[in-house]
């Protein structure tokens, strides 16, 4: 797990985007913002992962495979929908068995992106009314656990003025210490 400001220069997602010289972003920043993250070697992962599925309530799993040969045509439109800037109502849960990625997720109060480079064995929960976004790196491949506590509702709401009176983002707001 790697954790930086996003430079906002304008080029392809799937770059770095690192700042020069680099921001990074330590832990506890990332623990403010309620972004959950675990490291779990990926050797004899199973026991690990179900304490933590177990400790907080993720009863179901599936498995996402996303890349570049899989999806064909639809690679580059499904790449730039991951990369909305987005919502959901519930926890988005991760756990990343190969290839690698980047979650965006925005500061608040600043507003700015923070980029989460995600890696085998990382296991990251991004919290329920947080705005973000994914999109794969140069690798062009990624394979992940999606854990939820009840059955998926992947919805995604992308920001605009609802989702910003949305009572998760309030509640959300609430949590960090950012009042809406
Ligand atoms: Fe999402």
């Amino acid at each position: 797990m790697r954790a930086y400001y996003y430079d906002n220069l304008p080029g392809d997602q799937r770059a770095p985007h690192q700042c020069d010289p680099p921001r990074l972003v330590s832990g506890e920043i990332l623990e403010k913002l309620n972004v959950k993250f675990w490291r779990i070697e990926l050797d004899g992962y199973e026991d690990k992962l179900n304490a933590v599925a177990k400790e907080r309530g993720y009863k179901n799993r599936d498995l996402i495979n996303v890349t570049k040969e899989g999806l064909g045509e639809l690679y580059e439109q499904k790449i730039k929908g991951f990369f909305e800037e987005h919502m959901h109502e519930d926890e988005e849960i991760r756990y990343i068995l190969s290839g690698s990625g980047y979650f965006d997720v925005r500061e608040s109060p600043s507003d700015e992106w923070i980029r989460i480079g995600v890696d085998p064995g990382d296991l990251l929960v991004i919290p329920a009314g947080i705005y973000h976004r994914f999109t794969l790196d140069e690798n062009n491949a990624i394979k992940a656990l999606r854990l939820f506590q009840d059955e998926p509702k992947w919805i995604p709401y992308n920001r605009n003025a609802e989702t910003e009176v949305n009572p998760h983002r309030l509640e959300y707001l609430k949590v960090v210490g950012v009042s809406a």
